[in-house]
C-alpha cells in the first residue's frame, strides 16, 4: 500500500516549498515449479480484492492453454472473460494497447478487474502496460508460457510497447500482483523459442558462474529436457530477482540485465521487428558487446570464447549479417540521442562481472561484427582445407 507524506513550508512573501514523498512498497507472490498451474487458483485467490478477471493472451497460446485456464478458474468466485490478441512482436503496439483498452471498456471492467496475462513477453508487455494505464492502474498477474517470459519478461514491474520504430519506447513500471511459472507449459514450445529465451538466460549467466556453467553443459535435443530447463528457469529467476531487490526502478544494478540489449533492440528496429526474435537480437548483441570488451581488453580472449560458445551451445547465431551492419549503427546512434547521448552499454568483464562504459565508436563496433564474422568462416574453411586427396 503506498504511503504517503507532505510537508509545507509557507513563506510570508507568498513563494513555498512544498515537500511531497510517497513511499511506495510492491510485493508480490511468485508460484513457481513443474505443474504448479494447478494452483492458479490460489494464486488469484490470494488477490481478494478482486471480483472478475479477464484473461488475455494470444493466438498461438490460445488453443493451446485458454480453456484449461478458465477451467481451473471456474472456482473463482466472479466473472471470468477472456481476449485473443495476434501473436507476434507486433503486438506491442498502440493500436493493439487501444484494442486491449476498448476490450476492457467493452467488458464493463472496473478497478477491482484482474487482468492476467497468458503468453509470452509480448503479451505479458503490453498486458502489463495497459494495466498500468487504465483507470491509472489495475491489478494484473503474469502466467508466462514462454521461456523468454518465464525467466525474465514476466519478472520485474517493466510493461510497455513498441512505439515510432524504437522498441519499448512507451512503458511504465507497474509491477505485477502475482506470476506464476509453471515450466512444463514450455512443451509445445518451439525449439526456436526456447534457443530465443536462452539468450537472456546466459544474459544472466554472465552474472553468475553458476548459472553460466549449466548454460554451457546444455544439450539441446529435438525433446525438450524439463528438468534441465526448470533448472534453468529457475537459476534464472533467483539471479534477476537478486537484481531486483536492490535496485527495483533501474537507477544502478539493474542495468546490467541491458547487457547486449542496446544492440539487440538496434537490430530489431533495423529489421522491422519481425526477421529476429527478441532472444536472437540479444544474442549478437552480447556477441558484438563481448567482441568489444576484448579488444579493449577489458575481458581475456578465453572469456569472450566461452560467451560466444556458450551462446552457440543454446543454439544462437553470434554473428550479424553485413547487410545489416549500417543500419543497426543507424539505430544505435537513435538509441544514443534517447539516452542524452550516453550508451551505457554494458560489458563483460569475466564470468561473474561486467562494466557499463558511456560511450563506443563505430570502429569499434565495426571491427568487432568483422571479428565475430571471420570467426564464424573458420570451421568452414577448416572443413573446406580437409577435404581433398
Ligand atoms: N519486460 C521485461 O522485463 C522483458 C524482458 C525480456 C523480454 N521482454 C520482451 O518480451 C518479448 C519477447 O518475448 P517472447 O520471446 O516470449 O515472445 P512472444 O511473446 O512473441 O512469444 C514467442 C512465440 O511463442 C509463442 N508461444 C508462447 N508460449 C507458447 C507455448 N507455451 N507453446 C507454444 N507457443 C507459445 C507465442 O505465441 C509467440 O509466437 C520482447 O518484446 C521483449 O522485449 C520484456
Ligand atoms: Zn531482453
Amino acid at each position: 500500500m503506498p504511503q504517503g507524506t507532505g510537508r509545507i513550508d509557507w513563506s510570508p512573501e507568498g513563494n513555498h516549498t512544498l515537500a511531497v514523498s510517497v513511499l511506495r512498497r510492491d510485493t508480490y507472490p511468485l508460484i513457481t515449479g513443474r505443474g504448479s498451474l494447478s494452483r492458479l487458483p490460489d494464486l488469484v485467490q490470494q488477490i481478494s480484492e478482486c471480483d472478475s478477471l479477464v484473461a488475455i493472451t494470444d493466438d498461438n497460446v490460445a488453443p493451446i492453454l485458454l480453456s484449461r485456464v478458465t477451467e481451473l478458474l471456474t472456482t473463482f468466485n466472479g466473472r471470468v472473460q477472456t481476449i485473443v490478441i495476434p501473436a507476434g512482436e507486433r503486438s506491442k503496439s498502440w493500436a493493439v494497447a487501444d484494442q486491449l483498452l476498448t476490450g476492457l471498456c467493452t467488458r464493463n471492467v472496473k478497478r477491482r478487474t484482474l487482468l492476467l496475462a497468458l503468453g509470452g513477453g509480448v503479451v505479458c508487455d503490453v498486458v502489463g502496460f495497459v494495466a498500468s494505464v487504465f483507470m491509472r492502474g489495475i491489478p494484473y498477474i503474469n502466467v508466462p508460457t514462454s521461456l523468454m517470459a518465464q525467466l525474465d519478461a514476466a519478472i520485474g514491474g517493466k510493461t510497455g510497447i513498441d512505439y515510432d520504430g524504437a522498441k519499448n519506447l512507451v512503458g511504465a513500471f507497474h509491477h505485477p500482483a502475482g506470476v506464476l511459472v509453471d515450466p512444463e507449459l514450455l512443451v509445445t514450445l518451439p525449439n526456436r523459442e526456447i534457443s530465443s529465451g536462452l539468450a537472456e538466460a546466459v544474459k544472466v549467466g554472465i552474472l553468475n558462474p553458476q548459472l553460466f556453467a549449466r548454460l554451457e553443459n546444455l544439450t539441446l535435443g529435438p525433446k525438450l529436457d524439463l528438468d534441465s530447463m526448470a533448472a534453468v528457469v529457475e537459476e534464472a529467476i533467483v539471479c534477476k530477482l537478486v537484481l531486483l531487490r536492490e535496485d527495483p526502478f533501474e537507477q544502478s544494478l539493474r542495468r546490467f540485465l541491458n547487457l547486449g540489449h542496446t544492440f539487440a533492440h538496434a537490430i530489431e528496429a533495423a529489421t522491422g521487428f519481425s526477421a529476429y526474435r527478441h532472444g536472437e537480437a540479444v544474442a549478437i548483441g552480447i556477441a558484438i558487446a563481448t567482441t568489444i570488451s576484448r579488444d579493449r581488453e577489458l575481458c581475456s580472449t578465453k572469456t569472450m570464447n566461452r560467451i560466444l560458445a556458450c551462446l552457440e551451445t543454446c543454439g544462437l547465431s553470434v554473428t550479424l549479417p553485413t547487410s545489416l551492419v549500417a543500419e543497426t549503427w543507424e539505430r544505435v546512434t537513435v538509441i544514443r540521442r534517447v539516452r542524452n547521448g550516453k550508451l551505457n552499454e554494458v560489458l563483460p568483464v569475466s564470468i561473474g562481472e561486467c562494466v557499463i562504459v558511456d560511450e563506443m565508436s563505430y570502429e569499434e563496433y565495426a571491427i568487432a561484427v568483422r571479428t565475430l564474422e571471420r570467426r564464424a568462416a573458420r570451421p568452414l574453411c577448416r572443413e573446406v582445407e580437409g577435404v581433398g586427396p
